[in-house]
């Protein structure tokens, strides 16, 4: 049996900036059934399996993410691992981790990985846990670099341009197809975030619960080619993508890397897609 060779992680929490936190919070604590406790200037929504933290900033911000590790050993050797690259690391704690590391990836994005805090689980409404987080950045080969040598993520899936670009890679921290994924753009940004659904079924029933608050599908359902998740999207107040997808590939360790063409039916093999970068 091959061993499995990922950093043994998964996205607990990403944190949000806005200019109107507790609007984005009640956002959160309606469609996606989360218990808001205040924190400071912040908010931390839990629901089950998920976990959005919302503090003052400008829209459309992706503030910090936060991605657990089975125990302290793990946290330790990472640690290390980015130690021994000469990269900056701090050992710190956060609102969600009692124990984490912290670094600023090379696009500036604030990323923790770490041991979650003793906090009773949030049980009500539907399934949906938080799987990965999105960003674009002006460079993608920089941050593929970074992600995988220094932090250990293995890249599922490359999709490239006509001319052989990069443009998205799409990264995993443990046998799911991806946690955290990276477009090439003109800026670094921000792009989306995404609950996992136990399945098709579920994404029904998420498509029904936004249409009792009348939020409305902005894209989607669709099937991503890499990944080959099953999704839809909706917005929330500030504007930031939400996605819901059920599906996602399961990777077996010795999945070969996958190259995938730049078009819309790479990003949707069911038709409509917004090309992003
Ligand atoms: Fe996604």
């Amino acid at each position: 049996m091959v061993a499995r060779p990922e950093l043994g992680a998964s996205l607990a929490y990403i944190e949000l900036g806005s200019p109107d936190p507790l609007v984005l919070a009640k956002f959160y604590e309606k469609a996606f059934s989360a218990a808001v406790s205040p924190a400071g200037t912040s908010y931390v929504c839990r629901g089950p399996d998920r976990c959005v933290v919302i503090s003052p900033g400008a829209p459309k911000t992706l503030l910090s993410a936060g991605y657990k590790l089975k125990d302290k050993a793990a946290l330790d050797a990472l640690e290390a691992r980015i130690r021994s690259h000469g990269e900056p690391v701090d050992r710190t704690s956060s609102l969600v981790f009692e124990d984490a590391v912290a670094v600023r990836d090379p696009s500036g994005n604030h990323i923790f990985f770490g041991l979650p805090r003793n906090v009773t689980p949030h049980v009500e409404g539907l399934s949906g846990r938080i799987q990965h987080v999105v960003v674009a950045s002006t460079d993608c080969e920089g941050m593929i670099e970074f992600y995988s040598k220094v932090i250990g993520l293995i890249v599922s899936d490359r999709v490239h341009d006509k001319d052989g670009v990069l443009k998205t890679a799409f990264l995993r921290t443990d046998h799911e197809h991806h946690a955290f994924a990276v477009f090439q753009a003109g800026e670094n940004r921000f792009d989306h975030h995404c609950y996992e659904a136990d399945d098709w079924n579920a994404i029904r029933d998420w498509g029904d619960h936004f249409a009792s608050f009348r939020i409305p599908v902005k894209w989607g359902p669709g099937r991503h080619g890499p990944g080959n998740n099953l999704f839809l999207f909706v917005h929330d107040p500030d504007g930031n993508w939400v996605e819901i997808s059920a599906e996602i590939e399961v990777t077996q360790p010795d999945r070969p890397m996958g190259v995938w063409p730049h078009e819309e039916y790479t990003l949707n093999s069911w038709g409509s897609a917004p090309l992003r970068s």
